[in-house]
C-alpha cells in the first residue's frame, strides 16, 4: 500500500507489442497484485460495436457502449486469463490482429476514453495494481508509485506479434504485421485524446534486445530500490 493507505499502482505503457502484457502479468503475480488490461476494455469495445452494428464512426454511439458493455475478466488457479463479453469468452478474438486495430479506432474518441476511464480506476484495490496500456501514467493513474515506459524497435515488435500470431493459428506475413505496428504507433501516438507518449516521470526501457525475464527483472529492481517493494 502507499503512504496514504491508497492501493499502489504501477503503471506500464507503451506501444503494442513493446512485451507490456507478458511483463505487467508477471510483476502483477509476484507482487500478488491486481492486473489490468487496459487495452482489452478497448478491443471489447470494438468487438461490442461490431456485434451490435455500431459504426466505429459513431463517437455517440460507441460511448453507449461503452458505459453499458458487460464485460468481465478472470484469472484463473492455472495462472490462464480469460475475458468474457456478455458472458461469452472472447479471449482468442479479442486478441487477432483485426480486433487490435478497431481497438486503436474506437481509442480515438474522447467521449469512448472518458466513458472507459471510471471502469478502469476502479481496478486499482488493495493490495495494488499494476496497469499497461497506453496512458496509463498520464490520465488513468497520473499518481501512480511507479511509471515505466516499455519500447522496441517495430522490426522487433512486429516480429514477436508474428511468433504470437502463428503459435495461435492466424497466419499473417511479417512485411504486413510491420505495416499494421507502423499504422497503430500512428494512430496511437498521434490523436488528440490521451495520445501514447511516456508521462514525464516514466523510466523508459528499450526491451529490443531483452529477454522477459531481463525485463522482469530489470522493473522488479526499480521496485526494489523505490522501496515500493
Ligand atoms: O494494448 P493493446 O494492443 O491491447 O491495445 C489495443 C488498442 O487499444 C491500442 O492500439 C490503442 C488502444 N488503447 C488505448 O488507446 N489506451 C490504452 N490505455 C490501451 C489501449
Amino acid at each position: 500500500m502507499a503512504a496514504n493507505n491508497t492501493p499502489t499502482v504501477i503503471a506500464i505503457d507503451g506501444p503494442s507489442g513493446a512485451g507490456k502484457g507478458t511483463i505487467s502479468r508477471i510483476v502483477a503475480k509476484k507482487l500478488g497484485f491486481h492486473y489490468l488490461d487496459s487495452g482489452a476494455l478497448y478491443r471489447l469495445l470494438g468487438l461490442s460495436a461490431v456485434r451490435h452494428h455500431v459504426s466505429t464512426d459513431s463517437e455517440q454511439g460507441l460511448m453507449a457502449l461503452a458505459e453499458h458493455m458487460d464485460i468481465r475478466f478472470e484469472t484463473s488457479n492455472n495462472g490462464a486469463f480469460k475475458i468474457y463479453l456478455e458472458g461469452e469468452d472472447v479471449s482468442r478474438e479479442v486478441r487477432t490482429e483485426k480486433t487490435g486495430q478497431m481497438a486503436s479506432k474506437v481509442a480515438q474518441y474522447p467521449g469512448v476514453r472518458l466513458a472507459l476511464l471510471k471502469r478502469q480506476q476502479m481496478f486499482a484495490q488493495a493490495p495494488g495494481l499494476v496497469a499497461d496500456g497506453r496512458d496509463m501514467g498520464t490520465e488513468v493513474f497520473p499518481a501512480a508509485e511507479l511509471k515505466i515506459y516499455l519500447t522496441a524497435s517495430v522490426e522487433e515488435r512486429a516480429s514477436r506479434r508474428h511468433k504470437e500470431l502463428l503459435e495461435k493459428g492466424e497466419d499473417v506475413s511479417l512485411p504486413a504485421l510491420v505495416e499494421q505496428v507502423r499504422a497503430r504507433d500512428e494512430r496511437d501516438m498521434n490523436r488528440d485524446a490521451s495520445p501514447l507518449r511516456p508521462a514525464d516521470e516514466a523510466i523508459e526501457l528499450d526491451t529490443s534486445s531483452m529477454s522477459i525475464s531481463e525485463v522482469t527483472d530489470t522493473v522488479l529492481n526499480i521496485l526494489t530500490v523505490k522501496g515500493i517493494k
